[in-house]
């Protein structure tokens, strides 16, 4: 990787300057000849970046079908796709298990014995399965889900934390056409209460506790809490991975390890529509209620396939290392269902990556040879914040290609990461993406030129677009971030709220994707996405909806109101800044600060806790009562609040 060109000024720490970054990579001729895409470009007789993408916007169904071509279809499909906008099908009337494809395949093939997973505990204790072992597991294990009642079509709640029971879990469901809602283990359990009810699931999963931190969390005990208020759970298994002593109810709790053994190793893979559902997966939008975004079983693996295949170009020998948790899309697409797709070996890796100290990852990274490895800029920043003293005690020479996730990566975060980490040979690959898209939709691959904090263009064949607020396409300067094509791997639906997927995705503008970021685009076509546009925060690359974490405090007896708005922060990007009113008579203030924290904490889990709470008199407000969030934005971040005529109590502005 080396620089070939520098213009314009020099970089501050500040995010805008992401708007006058100038410096361009161009990946050496070995990353290039050595690629996937280019060894598929050649085939295709393709001779450059911009001729593929534009061959594959003029001809998406013959690059899908290709990349379809090379998985497994019980029954081959008739049709590539059909679109109808806002509603996509994929690869109709095939028949399909993404499972067949992750696992059977490669548990009867010659690499059966090669390490699917390496999983490294906190404390350090490590467990691995091949292809083979993984088969088996999976398969007893969905014997078990078999056993309970579990049916094609049927939900299943998972709530486990980052530890091999998770992806077997998955895959059991998959499997047998079981659809799975993972919910994120640092979610307090009222959130596995809240999709347990929508998706009245008769069977959840969950574990006796697991340590983040060193610190003792006791998963069983907090589902145990919310046990009676979700009427549908039958059955309740429960993974032994601390050794608790833990209160099991007779006829209801039933443990993993028991259930498991008089099963059999072997057990049917359901043949599946290609668009049947393969799983749920909860996400915040501007209200307070979660999304739950439905993914079908053919077209999802095939975008996730082809892009870990083009963008990380895995390859067989490689040692995959995606350190983001399964509980959120990354770990779905990346973790789980995509490394098995392509049959390589992945790390999995339980605690905090500074636990016990900074050099956690970067041993780790030394210890198993890891090649490629992908992280969240919140994480890069942390770390350049500790010192490049870390990463330089470990040899981190088998890396070859770097990349980054869940928010925009500042300039200089991607230096560091480029020199400290990447040793300035591995190309680093911003990938801009969503729960709902599934895959990565605009991203460098490895033979692209890189300009740090762009996410590049789009992957070939989609279509997307910076839009201003009349629908015209800009140039330069910042709007709408929209996606005018369909691909694989979209979202089909809101998981029974098919009136909020039209209205949230594609209504702004008729039929066209709109993704709720703001983007620029510069004269070379790249794309710097520069956050969100609604009200949605983005915490160390979590979303979290300031709607969803206002009604958590408003949910505590003595707030009267709130209003949530973010925070830049220099590492975790934003931060949760709450304003609360408390109901008359509610006693001191000061105490209410930490109540309040707490209350999320509790609510919802740690990451939607506000990092400051004010109590206030007053909320800025229109005359028609509606609390104006942007007064609050501006207060917040020192900048001029701009018009207040149009509040009805403009002298609230002054309790901020
Ligand atoms: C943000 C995570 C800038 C963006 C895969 C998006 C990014 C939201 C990037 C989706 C990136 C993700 N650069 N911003 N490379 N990747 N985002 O659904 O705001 O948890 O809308 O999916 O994360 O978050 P989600």
């Amino acid at each position: 990787m080396y620089l070939i060109r520098v213009e314009g000024d020099k970089m501050s720490k500040d995010l805008d300057t992401l708007l006058r970054e100038k410096r361009i990579f161009k990946p050496s001729s070995d990353v290039v000849k050595s690629s996937n895409i280019h060894k598929w470009m050649e085939k295709h007789e393709i001779n450059d970046y911009d001729e593929l993408l534009q061959k594959a916007l003029d001809n998406p169904d013959w690059f899908w079908d290709e990349l379809a071509g090379e998985l497994e279809w019980f029954k081959q499909y008739k049709k590539t796709k059909k679109w109808n906008p806002p509603y996509a099908e994929w690869f109709l009337d095939g028949k399909f298990n993404i499972v067949y494809n992750a696992l059977d395949k490669h548990a009867k093939g010659p690499e059966k014995d090669k390490l699917a997973y390496i999983w490294e505990g906190e404390s350090g204790e490590v467990r691995e399965l091949t292809y083979l072992d993984l088969y088996r597991e999976v398969n007893r294990f969905a014997n078990v889900l078999k056993k309970l009642g579990v049916r094609k079509g049927d939900t299943v709640s998972i709530y486990l934390p980052m530890i091999l029971e998770l992806p077997i879990a998955m895959l059991a469901c998959a499997k047998i056409g079981a659809v799975h809602s993972v919910v994120f283990s640092g979610f307090w359990a009222k959130a596995f209460q809240e999709r347990i009810n929508d998706a009245k699931s008769k069977v959840a999963i969950t574990v006796d506790g697991f340590r983040r931190r060193g610190k003792l969390i006791e998963l069983k005990e907090n589902v145990d809490n919310i046990l009676d208020k979700t009427p549908t759970i039958e059955k309740l298994i429960v993974v032994r991975h601390e050794g608790l002593n833990i209160n099991m109810q007779e006829g209801k709790d039933i443990w993993w390890h028991e259930a498991i053994t008089e099963m059999e190793t072997e057990c049917k893979t359901e043949e599946m529509d290609s668009e049947d559902p393969l799983f749920i997966l909860y996400t915040s939008g501007t209200t307070g209620k979660p999304k739950g975004v439905v993914h079908v079983h053919g077209g999802y693996a095939v975008g996730i396939y082809t892009t870990l295949k083009f963008v990380f170009d895995l390859k067989e020998d490689d040692v995959w290392w995606c350190a983001a948790d399964i509980g959120w899309v990354t770990g779905h697409s990346y973790i789980v269902y995509g490394p098995l797709l392509l049959g390589v070996t992945s790390i999995l890796y339980e605690g905090t990556p500074d636990y016990p100290d900074p050099g956690r990852l970067w041993k780790m990274i030394e210890n198993y040879g890891v090649t490629v490895f992908y992280t969240a800029p919140t994480t890069i920043r942390m770390f350049m914040k500790f010192g490049e003293k870390w990463p330089q005690k470990y040899n981190l020479d088998s890396l070859r290609l770097l990349g980054t996730v869940g928010e925009p990566i500042n300039p200089e975060a991607w230096i560091w990461y480029h020199q400290h980490i990447g040793g300035g040979r591995c190309p680093v690959m911003d990938t801009w993406w969503q729960t709902e898209t599934g895959m990565h939709i605009i991203t460098p691959l490895p033979i692209s030129e890189l300009k740090p904090g762009s996410a590049v263009k789009p992957f070939p064949t989609v279509e997307a677009d910076v839009l201003d607020d009349a629908g015209k396409s800009i140039t330069g300067g910042g709007g709408h971030l929209v996606i005018k094509s369909t691909w694989p791997s979209m979202f089909r639906t809101l998981y029974k709220d098919p009136e909020r997927y039209v209205e949230s995705y594609w209504s702004r503008f008729p039929n066209i994707y709109l993704s709720g970021d703001v983007a620029r685009r510069d004269d070379e076509g790249y794309f710097w996405i520069q956050g969100r546009e609604d009200d949605v925060l983005n915490v160390a690359g979590h979303r979290i909806s300031t709607a969803e974490v206002e009604s958590a405090i408003v949910s505590h007896k003595s707030v009267a109101e709130a209003a949530v708005v973010g925070k830049p922060h220099d590492i975790k990007g934003e931060e949760i800044c709450a304003f609360v009113i408390l109901k008359e008579g509610s006693g001191s203030t000061e105490d209410f600060e930490d109540i309040i924290k707490y209350h999320v904490r509790k609510e919802i889990g740690p990451i939607a806790s506000p990092a400051h709470v004010k109590i206030v008199k007053d909320l800025p407000k229109t005359r028609s009562g509606k609390i104006m969030r942007r007064v609050i934005k501006a207060k917040v971040k020192g900048e001029p609040v701009g018009d207040t005529s149009t509040l009805a109590n403009p002298e609230a502005v002054e309790y901020l």
